[in-house]
């Protein structure tokens, strides 16, 4: 193989990195930058060495990268909710342990090799380059983490374009990731960042000639922006999750779990519980146990309050309140004039299926409730609410038929049965963590070999030795 000059002139960069100590590390190593395009330049320069870099190497700056996580979880956290007022310390802290130590390394990287009388046949995922992110400010430095970590260990290096809302955070961890790989021996600017990211900026990388792969986390505008710029793009955007609870459930575990689940981090995850469909039967018992379980529930005046509060009219579609996503329920349920203490986590209400709050996508803790009259009429009525996302949806029941039906019937990314929805990200089940999850182009749960490119490579007849 030949190397060519300027991967030469990299390799060269990177062994005098080697000798310099980590104290001599300059702010501009530390990937953010004020110019989107010298941003590009210098995780382009990055993914030179990264290549020549052995699969052993890019691990042990990944093993940083989840030791600086995991020591910094707190500090994290709370810039977090500092900068976004949204969401919780004590569930981002676990949400920042969660991606250090269950995101897949390169491990997920995998060949497939056929060999027979023809010879050997390989196919090998390989990088894309440099791949353009933009990341959201409701899992903001978890997503920055995670997708790092995925796309490093498949060999690329990123331009990340945070949430303007969440650009503090954010760029705190791109300077974790950096430093990770300094300490390793790795090149500066593994990951890149913008100081004060925009739109426009993003919009930039969308077009830049040099980014090989667009991955976008985040809301309905930016994720259609993302997936219309003509590049190969990965779009994790909105869902509005059912969990729908049948007759045969464990009702009272279904009441723990759904207000586990819908709560933790203040309903922020994409894949929480957003809705619940429960056959009439059981329904009033669920909401019993809900009660004991940190739920406080609101009578029709009040609904009609809280939709004033949190959703606003915009050109005549009803659209959520930025001043409500993510906080706390008792502040929620003080600024209706109801005293509540911390104790309260979820509001919860009855609605029929057509009530605003149960339609929008709320990523709040709080929960409507439709009553259906068995569990075909709520599978159907999930269905619909789920608004064809096919993110995720959720369901209690012992019925192996409803659950595969609803699964079939469904058809999203995730479908978690008789648990809290954060079971879907390892957190109390089993399989690997993932803040990025592509329901709209299918990748589903990405990981690093999502951000590969599939090359074959053949040798005709030899290496069988058959
Ligand atoms: N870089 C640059 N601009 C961004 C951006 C990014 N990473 N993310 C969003 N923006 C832009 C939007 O395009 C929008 O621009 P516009 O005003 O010109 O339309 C603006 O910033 C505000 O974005 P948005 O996030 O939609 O509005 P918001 O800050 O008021 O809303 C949320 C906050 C939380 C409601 C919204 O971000 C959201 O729905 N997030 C869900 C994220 C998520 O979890 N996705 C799925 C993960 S699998």
């Amino acid at each position: 193989m030949t190397i060519r000059n300027e991967d030469i002139e990299a390799i060269v960069k990177q062994v005098l990195i080697n000798l310099k100590s980590s104290k001599q590390i300059k702010n501009e190593e530390l990937g953010i930058f004020n110019d989107v395009n010298d941003a590009v330049n210098a995780a382009k320069e990055s993914q030179r060495i990264l290549r020549y870099m052995s699969i052993d190497q890019r691990e042990r700056i990944i093993n940083k990268i989840r030791e600086k996580t995991i020591e910094n979880a707190k500090l994290l956290a709370q810039m977090g909710v500092n900068e976004t007022g949204m969401g919780r310390v004590d569930h981002k802290i676990i949400k920042h342990e969660l991606v250090a130590k269950k995101t897949p390394g390169t491990e997920d990287i995998k060949t497939i090799a056929w060999s027979g009388d023809n010879g050997l046949t390989l196919v090998e995922m390989g990088p894309f380059g440099v791949i353009g992110a933009i990341t959201p400010s409701t899992n903001p430095s978890e997503t920055v983490i995670c997708n790092s970590i995925g796309m490093i260990a498949s060999g690329n290096t990123i331009v990340f374009n945070p949430h303007p809302g969440a650009s503090k955070v954010s760029n705190y961890a791109v300077r974790l990731v950096n430093e990770a790989s300094l300490e390793e021996g790795g090149p500066p600017n593994l990951a890149v960042s913008i100081d004060k990211p925009t739109i426009e900026m993003a919009n930039i990388l969308f077009k830049h000639p040099d980014i090989s792969l667009l991955v976008a986390t985040g809301g309905p505008g930016v994720v259609t922006a993302c997936l219309s710029s003509g590049k190969r793009a990965i779009g994790a955007g909105a869902g509005n999750p059912p969990v729908v609870v049948d007759e045969t459930a464990d009702i009272k575990k279904a009441a723990k779990d759904i207000i586990d689940g819908a709560t933790f981090d203040n309903n922020l995850p994409c894949i929480a519980e957003k809705e619940v469909i429960a056959v009439d039967e059981i329904a009033d018992e669920l909401i019993y146990y809900m009660i004991k379980n940190g739920a406080y529930k609101i009578e029709k005046d009040m609904v009609d309050k809280l939709t004033e509060l949190v959703l606003e009219k915009k050109n005549g579609e009803y659209v959520i309140s930025r001043n409500w996503v993510g906080r706390d329920a008792y502040k929620i349920l003080k600024a209706l004039g109801i005293d509540a203490d911390e104790s309260i986590r979820c509001i919860i209400f009855e609605a029929n299926e057509e009530h605003p709050l149960v339609e929008e996508e709320l990523m709040m803790p709080i929960l409507g409730i439709v009553r259906a009259s068995n569990v075909d009429d709520a599978i159907k009525i999930a269905i619909r609410l789920e608004h064809g996302n096919r993110h995720s949806a959720h369901m209690h029941s012992k019925n192996v038929d409803n659950l595969t039906r609803f699964g079939r019937e469904i058809d999203t990314a995730i479908f978690v049965k008789n648990a809290p929805s954060y079971a879907a990200l390892g957190f109390g089940g089993e399989g690997y963590c993932t803040f990025t999850i592509a329901s709209r182009t299918g990748e589903g749960l990405t990981s690093a070999k999502t951000f590969t490119k599939i090359r074959r490579c053949v040798l005709a007849d030899g290496f069988s030795i058959r």
